[in-house]
């Protein structure tokens, strides 16, 4: 799996095909109360990254990501201030223990089957510190009605897609609720755009 090929296309395809609706859903639940040390996983092409520098200028943001060139855009975009780069796979990474207290993952779970999900979700929780949160923002599928056809049509032409160009892993879409829940999170807050087509959720560490 590489998002290396897409790298240099990810940006102009997002804002043939969406505009700027993806970027008000990854924004759409930064907490109000600036985090001091932020994991985004799966950063990407750096717009995430961008709009946290500006949200939250003294976090210190490590951003780790599968793909050097997705990496190389995200540094370009966001310059180099606190935010360390690291080129590598989520789900070998060793993961720092309890150090984060705000975790990103936009529109990156969606890139993995169940069975990397059980694996995933759980060990980056360990990365959260007490009281921490955990943004998403990604596609979903509406419980019923037109919305949930129109959801099906473009998940399946997006993960057609996506398999060809990346490799990626999973084939279809699967709801993190249940493996987030597991880890000791609840949700906090969830908004829906688009149809109910993209979300975006806040979900906080239970503290004991
Ligand atoms: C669909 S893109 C999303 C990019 C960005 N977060 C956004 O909001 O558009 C998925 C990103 O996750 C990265 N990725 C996929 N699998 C990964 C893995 N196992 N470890 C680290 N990064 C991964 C890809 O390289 C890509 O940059």
């Amino acid at each position: 799996m590489s998002f290396d090929r897409i790298a240099p296309h990810y940006r102009w395809l997002e804002r043939l095909f969406a505009g700027d609706r993806l970027q008000r859903a990854r924004t759409a639940c930064f907490p109000a109360e600036a985090p001091r040390r932020i994991l985004s996983l799966g950063e990407g092409h750096g717009r995430t990254l961008a709009a946290l520098r500006v949200a939250y200028p003294a976090a210190a943001i490590t951003c780790v990501d599968a793909s050097a060139k997705m990496l190389a855009r995200a540094r370009a975009q966001a310059g180099e201030g606190n935010v360390e780069f690291i080129h590598a796979d989520a789900l070998t990474w060793p993961v720092p223990a309890g150090d984060f207290d705000l975790l990103v993952t936009h529109f990156f779970l969606d890139c993995f089957p169940p069975e990397q999900l059980a694996v995933l979700i759980p060990r980056f929780a360990t990365a959260a510190a007490p009281g921490a949160q955990w943004l998403i923002a990604d596609f979903c599928e509406p419980p019923s009605g037109l919305a949930r056809w129109r959801a099906r049509i473009i998940l399946k032409i997006l993960y057609t897609c996506f398999r060809i160009a990346t490799r990626l892993p999973a084939r279809r879409l699967t709801p993190p609720d249940p493996y987030l829940v597991a880890s000791g999170f609840r949700l906090k807050e969830r908004h829906h755009f688009e149809w109910a087509l993209l979300h975006s959720d806040r979900w906080g560490r239970v503290v004991e």
